[in-house]
């Protein structure tokens, strides 16, 4: 196929997608899948994936499913009382790390879903707080609290998570205004259930506030001091945004970064290196009488007819099977195009794109997800594991906004040594830059920081190198260990935990905290030890691949596939898995 219609082939399966899902009726619907299945004898947690960092399953024995606080108790001391290793998990589970697993002996673990603890959300209007048990959805949270003429500030842009989940891994919008971007610095108050001794009914309820030193300990608790029941957050009063993107070029990043997140509240940049191109986001709250409806119903969280996901993913694969890093960067260049052309998924009278400034409620601006609702068994989320569609990683790391001026710079060299290397990449969403504010939870940023994200293809098979690997490999490495940027607990491979221990300046006091709640570690697991603690594993063949570790000799990657552990082209203590034809690269 030449170019010209390659091009074309993706310019109409893009805009197919987004017209389609408009005309399919109901059938039957492909909501995601819930994350936990059970049966008579043991219970399989996933991923919203379907697919964790090492690709093995875990199990639990049992599982239960609290809807008030009180049965919520009963199911943390029941766990207590019998010795169970206990976890918590969501009707979601979009965390990508094996946070929410139990214990690797099934034969003790329990899980506790907050699946249907979810029936509470109390807003005082008098001081313009909201309290919400913790299975509450976002969504959910979301249209309540504006139904009652309020704004929840910050989110995350993906509406499918809980308020328990969203503030244990410290998910975040984007903003350096006021209380910032991080859902959980505008937590007023939580209350958890942690394991007690026998003569206080092995469990009890902690009501926790700001002048509370465990407070900052709980705020973003990865599941591990115990059971969050009840997240008091503040809100404002219902306020409306106006967005304009501006597709320029990337020239001049690094010295706009700061200055964009002053000048907009809610500002974020998405840059794609290979294209060469910035998006700044220009984004703003505007007076509530300020006329417009919008909705942002951002792309990449569409509800895609299943043969689109399935056609774009095998076009991604052919093109990896035949190196043909041209071709990606093709469908990158069709792809922000497509982007360009449609706003990213701004919907003006929430229909179509008609022009700037779109203007709409803060509820249907921040946050969006409409493949969670799909009306068809032939759409879906693009990642639904059910069907041939996408597979990524997903790294995600956090640097102090002084430093992150100069990884811009790192980038732009190693960019700059071959733009087409970058396309990988800029198929997904390029690299995502946003903004959080300083934070007082131990486990949160202790400083005004810069958040990227960063997605790229994931093969089919473990063992499958993947085209211009060693690029992702050596910008994760340039992040999370020449810049020492902390990876973003939700997401990321595991080798980006390697020492996270020593980069947050409040570590041992979380642990300390960690040790009086929950001395017994109960909510902890061989596998959020494995991501708490940063410890180094195992290595084995092909390690490298899946990035559970860093490679040290070719073995690590895919000699058979003539991958070589190699130095990084830009940061020369990166270590690689680089395609090498013909000669094996000389000794490191
Ligand atoms: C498509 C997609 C888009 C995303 N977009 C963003 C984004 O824009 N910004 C961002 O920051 N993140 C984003 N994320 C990450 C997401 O916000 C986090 O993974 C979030 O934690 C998921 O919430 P959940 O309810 O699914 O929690 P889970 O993944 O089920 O749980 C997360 C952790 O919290 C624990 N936990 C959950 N509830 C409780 C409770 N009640 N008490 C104690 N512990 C509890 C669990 O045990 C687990 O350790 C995205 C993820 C996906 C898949
Ligand atoms: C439970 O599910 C597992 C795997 O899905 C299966 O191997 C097992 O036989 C099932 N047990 C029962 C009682 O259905
Ligand atoms: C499963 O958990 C419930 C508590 O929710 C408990 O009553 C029941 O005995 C447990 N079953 C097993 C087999 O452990
Ligand atoms: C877009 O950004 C470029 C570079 O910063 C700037 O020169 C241009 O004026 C901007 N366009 C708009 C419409 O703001
Ligand atoms: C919005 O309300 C303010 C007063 O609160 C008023 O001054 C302004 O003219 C109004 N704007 C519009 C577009 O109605
Ligand atoms: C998991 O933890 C248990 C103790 O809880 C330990 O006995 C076991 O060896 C660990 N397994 C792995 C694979 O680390």
């Amino acid at each position: 196929m030449d170019s010209f219609s390659f091009t074309f082939l993706i310019w109409c399966l893009l805009a197919f997608n987004h017209i389609l899902p408009l005309t399919i009726q109901t059938i039957e619907a492909r909501i995601p899948e819930s994350p936990l299945q059970c049966n008579q004898t043991f219970c399989i947690l996933h991923n919203s994936y379907g697919k964790w960092g090492d690709r093995k399953d875990c199990y639990a024995l049992n599982a239960t499913y609290p809807t008030t606080e009180q049965e919520l108790h009963v199911a943390v001391s029941f766990a207590v009382e019998h010795n169970l290793k206990a976890k918590v998990v969501t009707k979601f589970s979009h965390t990508i790390p094996k946070l929410a697993c139990p214990d690797q002996a099934v034969q003790n673990s329990f899980v506790i879903s907050t699946e249907s603890y979810n029936r509470q959300i109390q807003i005082d209007v008098a001081n313009s707080v909201v309290t919400v048990d913790a299975g509450v959805g976002l969504r959910q949270l979301i249209d309540a609290v504006e139904a009652s003429g309020f704004s929840l500030v910050a989110s995350p842009y993906w509406e499918g998570v809980t308020i328990g989940g969203l503030i244990s891994t410290g998910a975040h919008g984007s903003s350096w205004w006021g209380k910032g971007g991080s859902v959980h610095d505008h937590v007023v108050g939580l209350s958890i259930i942690v394991p007690a001794s026998k003569a206080e009914g092995y469990a009890k309820i902690l009501r926790l506030e700001a002048h509370d030193p465990l407070f900052n300990a709980a705020k973003v608790s990865l599941g591990v001091l115990g059971a969050i029941s009840k997240v008091t957050l503040r809100v404002e009063p219902r306020f409306k945004r106006s967005i304009t993107y501006n597709f320029t070029s990337d020239v001049g990043l690094e010295d706009l970064y700061v200055d964009h997140a002053n000048k907009y509240e809610f500002a974020d940049i998405t840059w794609y290196p290979s294209q060469h191109t910035a998006v700044y986001r220009y984004d703003s709250r505007v007076p509530l009488n300020t006329s417009g409806n919008a909705v942002f119903d951002f792309i990449g969280f569409q509800n895609n007819p299943t043969s689109i996901s399935e056609a774009v993913r095998a076009t991604e694969s052919l093109l990896e099977k035949t190196r043909n890093t041209h071709g990606k960067c093709l469908t990158a260049a069709a792809t922000l195009a497509f982007k360009k052309a449609t706003a990213n998924g701004l919907k003006n009278n929430g229909i179509l794109f008609t022009g700037y400034p779109v203007i709409g409620y803060q509820s249907k601006m921040q946050t969006s997800g409409s493949c969670l609702y799909s009306q068809s068994l032939l759409t879906s989320c693009a990642w639904d594991p059910r069907i041939k569609g996408l597979s990524f990683y997903e790294s995600t790391a956090i640097f102090p906004a002084s430093i992150f001026r100069d990884f811009i710079l790192d980038v732009k060299k190693l960019r700059d040594l071959n733009p087409e290397h970058f396309c990988g990449v800029d198929n997904y969403n390029g690299i995502l830059i946003r903004y959080i504010k300083g934070s007082d939870a131990y486990l949160g940023q202790s400083e005004d920081s810069i958040v990227i994200d960063f997605n790229y293809y994931r093969a089919k098979d473990a063992l499958t190198p993947r085209l211009n690997q060693d690029i992702w490999e050596e910008l994760e490495q340039m992040a999370f260990f020449k810049y020492g940027a902390k990876p973003h607990w939700a997401k990321n491979r595991i080798i980006a935990f390697l020492g996270v221990d020593k980069k947050y300046q409040n570590y041992n006091k979380f642990i300390e905290a960690k040790q009086q709640l929950d001395p017994q570690n109960v909510f902890s697991s061989n596998w959020s030890d494995e991501i708490l603690f940063g410890k180094e594993l195992e290595k084995s063949d092909g390690c490298a691949l899946e990035g559970l570790c860093i490679c040290s000799e070719h073995r690590h990657c895919s000699p058979q596939n003539n991958y070589y552990c190699s130095q990084g082209l830009v940061y020369k203590d990166a270590r690689v898995c680089r395609y090498s034809k013909s000669t094996l690269p000389s000794s490191l």
